[in-house]
């Protein structure tokens, strides 16, 4: 047979061998069969120099021509094939079937205990003030009473940027900035992060505080107490006791520790005859530090001590979600792991 029959009979014998073809491979062999290197068409141009001068631009233009035929019929197989795969696929799929749920998000447990802790001062009347994380010293200490060198600056040791400004050590400056900037009477609450040079099992260097303030005239230690047992009672249930321990702040005077009930005993101090371990045992949980505010700090910020008198109180958030949550590690509301911060409400 002469080359030019046997060359323009490729294609043909190409679409035989197609019919037969199962799967990718065969189609891939086929096609090195066909086009390959050493396959049928490369096969018969090796022979295009027995040809004369004359036949051969005949036989180029055919070989081209079939060339590209055979191209063709592998790639539109190629495409059948997927198209039989997509319709296994799909013959196979039941597309009744119920989607994946779409995630939501959730509030962070800090963020839902600084959230109540705020809407029940709220409610009594207070609003919500705030301050910068990074502050003078003045703001943070001096203003506070606490002048360079106090020793009590010892156990608020924080972050210095330079001599006069740092991390604030507490949300006391909330305090100083608020009065500053107003006349009595005012009654605030001043949520944020705080820093200290602090960090262990049961202390991270950020971590978060509320303070309140309320100044107005004839405050007395009377109005602290039974504000802070209506937000104690207000966020933890009703039955909770509240008791006060006389304590020190520089910037209080007097100053008392205030401890509630267990919340987890119910100030029992044992659960099933085994001392609560929330406790250790006591019965009591300290929760926040408070005072009628120095007139040395109204002074400070030029107010009057024999015109007003004030209470303040902070307290620390982490304390409050722990508790109220039943977490057991400080650190769980740091790590940032989605199986722990799922598990509280939107
Ligand atoms: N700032 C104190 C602390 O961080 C808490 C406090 C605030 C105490 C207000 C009394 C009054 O420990």
């Amino acid at each position: 047979m002469d080359l030019l029959a046997q060359l323009n009979g490729l294609p043909g014998e190409l679409e035989e061998r197609l019919r037969k073809v199962a799967g990718d491979a065969d189609l891939e062999a086929a096609r090195v069969d066909f086009l390959g290197r050493k396959g049928r068409l490369a096969e018969l141009m090796s022979h295009l120099r027995d040809l004369s001068p004359a036949e051969r631009p005949a036989f180029g233009q055919a070989a081209n021509a079939v060339k590209q035929r055979m191209t063709e019929l592998l790639d539109e197989r190629k495409a059948l094939q997927e198209q039989e795969r997509e319709a296994a696929f799909l013959a196979g799929f039941d597309c009744s079937l119920p989607g994946r749920t779409l995630w939501n998000g959730s509030l962070h447990p800090i963020t839902l205990a600084m959230e109540e802790v705020c809407s029940v001062f709220r409610s009594m009347g207070y609003e919500i003030a705030g301050g910068p994380e990074v502050e003078t010293d003045f703001n943070c200490f001096e203003a506070l009473n606490m002048p360079p060198e106090h020793p009590a600056r010892d156990m608020q040791d924080t972050l210095y940027i330079n001599d006069k400004v740092l991390l604030r050590a507490h949300t006391s400056c909330v305090q100083v900035r608020t009065m500053m900037n107003r006349r009595p009477p005012l009654a605030i609450i001043g949520p944020g992060k705080v820093y200290r040079r602090d960090s262990d099992v049961t202390h991270t260097p950020m971590f978060h505080q509320i303070e309140g303030l309320l100044v107005d005239r004839h405050v007395t230690m009377a109005d602290l107490r039974g504000t802070l047992t209506a937000f104690l009672r207000a966020v933890f249930g009703g039955s909770t006791r509240v008791r006060f321990r006389p304590s020190f702040f520089p910037f209080t005077e007097p100053s008392v520790e205030v401890d509630m009930s267990c919340a987890q005993c119910g100030g029992r101090g044992h659960i099933d005859g085994q001392p609560c371990r929330v406790c250790k045992g006591s019965g009591w949980l300290e929760i926040l530090g408070s005072g009628m505010v120095d007139p040395a700090v109204f002074r400070s910020v030029g107010y009057d001590p024999d015109e007003v008198s004030g209470f303040a109180f902070g307290l620390g958030v982490e304390r409050i979600a722990m508790l109220k949550y039943g977490l057991t590690d400080l650190r769980m509301n740091f790590e940032n792991d989605i199986r722990f911060l799922h598990q509280f409400p939107v």
